[in-house]
């Protein structure tokens, strides 16, 4: 082997070792720090059912993301229901399906075939399950703030100033 090659050699060799040791460090710190997915839900088994039964007949999933599961319409900007039980209250849920207008308790700023439909029309009882179902789907606390800019950006189409 020439002088030459053996510089050659050795520089890949070693180019290989720092990157081969860089992914092996890089990898060892995502796994530190990754916090891990921050939704989650205090429903019970039941409640969970009884409301996936609901989200599906009412195509909820058509326009709004859920644990990450989108369909065709993610362009549309609805709210994703990710972690909004920790930014409302039942009762604010239930008010809002029961209300013939939603717009009045939420304008909007999309096209009516968009816009969030009103779900008074549901038996009460249905009602009912969809807000608890709703309250149960929190964050964890280091990524309210984050939830809480995406939801109030999808809203207003605005940037978020915190208060
Ligand atoms: C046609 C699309 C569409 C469907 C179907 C739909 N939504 Fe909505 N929803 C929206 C939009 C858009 C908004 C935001 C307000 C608006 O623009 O009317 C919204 C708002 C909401 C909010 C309030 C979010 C916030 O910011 O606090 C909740 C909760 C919600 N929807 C739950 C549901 C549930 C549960 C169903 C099924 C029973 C459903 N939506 C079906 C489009 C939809």
């Amino acid at each position: 082997m020439k002088k030459g090659e053996k510089v050659i050699f050795g520089l890949v060799g070693l180019i290989a070792i720092v990157s081969i040791t860089n992914q092996v460090w890089q990898t060892a710190n995502i796994t530190e720090e990754d916090p891990g997915i921050p939704y989650y839900t205090t429903a019970s088994i039941e409640l969970k059912s009884k409301a996936g039964k609901l989200l599906r007949e009412n195509s909820c999933k058509e326009c709004h993301k859920l644990f990450f599961l989108n369909n065709l319409t993610q362009n549309v900007p609805s709210p994703s229901l990710d972690g909004i039980g920790s930014l409302r209250e039942e009762a604010w849920f239930y008010d809002y399906f029961s209300a013939e207008n939603p717009q009045e308790i939420i304008p909007s700023r999309l096209k009516a075939r968009f816009q969030m439909p009103s779900f008074s029309h549901l038996p009460e009882e249905e009602r009912r399950v969809l807000a608890a179902y709703m309250a149960s789907l929190k964050v964890e606390d280091w990524y309210l703030e984050e939830t809480r800019k995406a939801a109030y950006e999808k809203r207003t189409g605005e940037a978020y100033q915190p208060e």
